[in-house]
């Protein structure tokens, strides 16, 4: 067997189409509601806040949807990423398993993100949107959307969560360079944020709090602003498919195939971008490899939460969809996986998961910054924290391989890389870093706010 080590694709190889697994899901989808009406929404609800083409994809049961030529051209600065072969973290693990990482880090704002901020910075154009907004958490979304933006000359305002924008100055900072306007919310530009900073003038801001500023400065700026979200949608999860669709060939290249595919999960987006392309291998070719979705302890959406329907929102602004909640209350704590900390998760991978074709562990914090140290130490990437929980499970996998003595062709994806991240890192070098299980008593609390949903969940 030859010792490559880089598994790479030509920019011709870069694929065409994007994989929608609404053609192939062996489970149907659930209805997206109105949170005032609980009524099933319309289109024309929806596009208040994002243009027609993003509104249709997101339904469509098209199994493959052609990339817009203008949105290949830029994918073509980072595209296709790298496949590489973890030689030296084998090495260190004595393993007999072989692990292949895909490296979505190598992108320019350093994370899988850019996949679908350049997709819907160029919808959005299309539709001659001139601005957009959105929120940001840790930063990743919004310096993504940021150079997006500005590729395609539109305006962008970013509500990021105060507390990260006093500790993350760096991620402001490139977000500014691409033109973007970024506040620290909660603001006084929103009557939402003007209410929270009423009751209590030295908030820190959340999530919850920023998207819900973003939606509404968006939803009032008779339809000059629309709002854009990374994660969780089924057209976000939709345009980051070009990463399976790529390792399919590059595992094809280097001779083999995954037993297990195994991804990081916040609401859902970079672990479908890789799952997808196998788990259709799996239902249309009679593939059989595990997919397996990594979680925090601290916000185990999947392997805690209830399956039922939810606000997508804290403020109950955004559509009210089936999906495993923790509630949408859910305070998060203070993990430094900032990118996996929503209550919530896409519905697709709810459904597939409720029937069994999907697997999820939730791993604690302090063990998947031993892990992320290991990888840095053999492999010479600093990994982002979020992307740090599938490197512990792909370690733990070839672990259990090696006791058990099987090979075991183990592929996961590097969703980014953490070199804006050192304070996370400092944090656990020092030993200040601590594990959080999120209590099943307050997920049972949680359940008691639902939304009263007619139809049979
Ligand atoms: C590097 C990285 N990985 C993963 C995630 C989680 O998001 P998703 O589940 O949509 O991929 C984020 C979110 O911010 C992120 O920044």
């Amino acid at each position: 067997m030859s010792d490559q080590t880089r598994y790479l694709l030509n920019e011709s190889d870069l694929p065409k189409f994007w994989y929608n697994i609404n053609a192939d899901s062996p489970v149907p989808p659930t209805p997206v509601l109105h949170p005032g009406t609980l009524e099933p929404v319309t289109p024309d609800f929806l596009s208040v806040l994002f243009p027609m083409d993003l509104i249709l994809q997101g339904i469509s049961t098209e199994r493959y949807i052609e990339i817009p030529e203008e949105v290949r051209e830029i994918y073509k600065l980072y595209r296709p990423t790298p496949l590489i072969r973890a030689r030296r973290l084998e090495k260190a693990l004595g393993t007999p398993a072989h692990i292949y990482y895909k490296n979505e880090s190598v992108s320019p704002a350093g994370s899988h993100k850019p996949n679908t901020a350049i997709a819907q910075a160029f919808y959005n154009k299309k539709a001659g949107v001139k601005a957009l907004t959105t929120e940001t958490g840790a930063g990743q979304w919004g310096s993504a959307l940021a150079l997006a933006c500005k590729f395609f000359e539109l305006e962008l305002e970013v509500y990021m969560v105060k507390v990260s924008y006093n500790q993350k100055p760096y991620r402001r900072i490139f977000m500014e360079t691409f033109n973007a306007k970024v506040y620290a919310s909660p603001t006084d530009r929103t009557n939402y944020g003007r209410s929270v900073l009423a009751q209590d003038p030295n908030s820190l801001g959340s999530l919850g709090i920023a998207i819900s500023e973003a939606v509404e400065v968006a939803a009032t700026s008779n339809g000059a602003k629309k709002y854009s979200l990374g994660s969780v949608l089924g057209h976000v999860l939709l345009h980051q498919t070009v990463i399976g669709e790529e390792a399919l060939k590059q595992m094809d290249l280097a001779g083999e195939y995954p037993d297990v595919v195994i991804s990081c999960v916040g609401g859902g987006s970079n672990f479908a971008g890789i799952a997808y392309p196998f788990l259709r291998e799996n239902l249309k070719n009679g593939k059989r490899t595990r997919l397996l979705a990594v979680e925090p302890t601290a916000a185990p959406s999947l392997t805690k939460g209830v399956y039922t329907f939810d606000y997508g929102d804290t403020a109950k602004m955004a559509p009210v969809v089936k999906m495993h909640t923790l509630g949408h209350d859910f305070v998060p704590p203070g993990i430094h996986a900032g990118g996996l900390r929503y209550h919530g998760m896409a519905p697709s991978i709810c459904a597939l998961f409720d029937a069994g074709h999907i697997e999820a562990v939730a791993v604690k914090q302090k063990t998947t910054f031993e892990a992320a140290i290991q990888f840095a130490q053999t492999e010479g990437i600093v990994p982002a924290p979020e992307s740090a929980h599938a490197i512990r499970t792909a370690i733990d996998e070839a672990l259990d391989a090696k006791a058990k003595g099987e090979k075991r062709v183990i592929l996961f994806n590097l969703s980014g890389h953490g070199n804006f991240d050192m304070g996370a890192y400092e944090s656990y070098l020092s030993g200040k870093l601590e594990d959080f299980e999120y209590p099943a008593a307050a997920v049972k609390e949680a359940m008691t706010k639902l939304p009263k949903v007619e139809i049979p969940a």
